[in-house]
């Protein structure tokens, strides 16, 4: 078994704000990262594929395919916007790293025959959150 990984960048704002819950509610659970204006981030996505080398082809999947969907269907959209504004399937959910990295999830696995294994979104060099699907115990 092998574990491919294929990292992207990207530089995005957002705020910490759940609607549900009154100013100061917001305030006492998400601190500075409910600043109403927002804030930005260098976000880091590690994707990971897993499975056996193919016979023929000596690789798990062609990395190549795996960075074009990440553009396509990542970087594309949440590169230098606002993720709570500007990116639609992330409308309705509180943009915490959790939930980002679970809906780059749903984008992506589609396109990847079960191969992909985990996500790993870092929100800063000391913070990640590692996501293994809605299926994963
Ligand atoms: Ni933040």
């Amino acid at each position: 078994m092998f574990e491919l990984s294929r990292r992207l960048e990207f530089s995005a704002a957002h705020r910490l704000h759940n609607p549900a819950f009154s100013d100061a509610r917001n305030r006492e659970l998400y601190g500075v990262c409910n600043n109403p204006h927002g804030h930005g981030h260098n976000y880091v996505l590690d994707v990971t594929v897993r499975g056996p080398a193919d016979a023929d082809t000596g690789m798990v999947m062609d990395l190549n395919r795996l960075a074009v969907l990440l553009d396509e269907l990542i970087f594309q959209e949440v590169d230098h916007r606002h993720l709570d504004h500007d990116v639609a399937w992330l409308s309705g959910r509180v943009s915490t790293a959790e939930n980002v990295v679970a809906a780059m999830w749903e984008r992506i696995a589609p396109r990847l025959d079960g191969l992909l294994y985990r996500m790993r979104l870092w929100e800063s060099r000391h913070n990640f959150v590692d996501y293994l699907g809605p299926d994963a115990s």
